[in-house]
């Protein structure tokens, strides 16, 4: 099969890597994709907005698949223009269609939903410009953290904690009248706070049924003990301990299987991952959020631990049939450190030589933030986030200990990873 996957971060690096393993591909092509992608395939630049560009590459390279890995194409109807057209129809989209991709695309579409199908979830209310009063009124109802929540894509900046009442309200006020995130704060959901660990948990449905998929846990913060700015994802370990047999077991009764039918009451036939971002709140999964692709940084400790061929995966998601694949997982536990650019999730140089020794092949080496110049034959920082460096090991800690013997080799100027990634999940 030729397959073109659509993205250009470690979760593309990652899973074009699984796929190059599987004797069914022919081709990959990764638009834009990274260094690491044109290791393992192709790399193209697709204009995907322009769906005659799209049309054409896929009729021209003979593409029989087309995997997407980011959310915003997906939110913008990328599936559902293939299923409008008369040649395109044939060809199968791996992510869902825009109704499904609303379970990202808005909080309160996604809140909305998982109320009227009982699965658990903070409770929530949503406001706008007309009801900005209520808004507030209903923030003096809560106790603090307050949690804030822009209804539309806000490239992952669209959540807001708040400590004290007063700078909620400045910021519900901020969100909706001076429209901080842009349309995307028009409306905004206003949630009770939940504590506890977040998990996240993926699944690949295919309409009808679905495979749930190694657990793992992201690292969002840029400092240690979980301090500083929210960064893109700094690293991840998988699987998540605490997310033992009877945990999942609630996870699958109370909200994997609740969303599948909900989909599928709604009309809503979804064809790809669905994520669930989870906290588990005293022994009980409650949904954070739900996001309509792989994570990331989860994917590059996730797909390391799928032994079997996630094409034959993508292809029973295609035909509707995965319940008749298998999924083989390795009982191995993966860690997964990103070495990100310094300054980062602020200002951040781009274009630092990067140096990769041959005696770090006892890791992957994911390549997210990252280009091949052509000329100096050298490759290149070309982000925040560069590298992501995923060990195996029989324990989380020999894992961890892999991956930072060689986030220490791995160099480019101004090279920064967080050294605690896991020790929460270990003590
Ligand atoms: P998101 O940008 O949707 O990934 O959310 C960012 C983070 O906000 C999550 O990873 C959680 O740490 C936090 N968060 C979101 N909703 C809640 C909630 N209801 N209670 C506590 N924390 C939350
Ligand atoms: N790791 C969180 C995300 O992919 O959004």
């Amino acid at each position: 099969m030729n397959i073109l996957l659509l993205g250009s971060g470690g979760r593309e690096h990652a899973i074009a890597w699984k796929l190059a393993q599987s004797d069914l591909l022919k081709k990959l092509y990764t638009s834009p994709g990274n260094a690491g992608t044109s290791q393992v395939g192709e790399n193209v630049d697709i204009n995907i907005k322009d769906f005659y560009a799209v049309k054409n590459f896929i009729i021209e390279n003979k593409i029989n698949m087309v995997v997407v890995g980011p959310e915003a194409p997906l939110v913008d109807g990328f599936h559902d223009n293939f299923l409008q057209d008369d040649v395109l129809k044939n060809i199968p989209v791996i992510g869902p269609v825009k109704a499904g991709a609303m379970l990202e695309g808005s909080k309160d579409f996604a809140n909305n939903f998982m109320k009227k199908y009982h699965i658990p979830t903070a409770d929530f209310q949503t406001f706008q410009k007309d009801n900005l009063p209520e808004g507030i009124h209903y923030l003096e109802s809560l106790k603090p953290p307050y949690v804030l929540k822009a209804d539309g894509l806000a490239a992952g900046k669209g959540v807001v904690i708040c400590e004290s009442l007063e700078e909620a309200k400045r910021e519900l006020r901020e969100m909706i009248a001076d429209e901080k995130f842009g349309k995307a704060s028009q409306k905004v959901v206003i949630e009770k706070f939940l504590s506890g660990i977040e998990l996240s948990v993926f699944v690949l449905a295919d309409g009808n049924s679905y495979k749930i998929l190694p657990s793992a846990k992201d690292y969002k913060r840029i400092g240690e003990k979980d301090t500083g700015l929210n960064t893109g994802g700094m690293g991840s370990i998988s699987p998540v301990p605490f997310a033992d047999e009877n945990f999942m077991a609630k996870v699958e009764e109370r909200i994997i299987k609740p969303t599948i039918k909900g989909l599928q009451i709604e009309n809503i036939i979804y064809k790809g991952f669905i994520f669930f971002g989870l906290i588990n709140v005293g022994g009980d999964p409650f949904v954070i959020e739900y996001n309509v692709r792989m994570g990331d940084p989860e994917a590059e400790s996730v797909i390391p631990r799928i032994t079997s061929d996630l094409l034959e995966l993508f292809i029973g998601v295609a035909e509707g049939n995965i319940d008749e694949k298998e999924l083989v997982v390795d009982p191995r536990s993966t860690a997964a450190v990103f070495l990100v650019s310094g300054g980062y999730p602020g200002a951040y140089e781009k274009g630092k030589i990067i140096s990769i020794p041959g005696k770090t092949n006892n890791s992957l080496i994911f390549h997210a933030g990252t280009t091949y110049d052509v000329q100096t034959e050298k490759i290149l920082t070309n982000g925040g986030r560069v590298i992501a460096v995923c060990s195996f090991g029989e324990t989380i800690q020999e894992a961890l200990d892999q991956s930072y013997q060689n986030s220490n080799i791995i160099d480019f100027e101004g090279k920064y990873y967080r050294k605690d990634l896991g020790q929460d999940l270990l003590t």
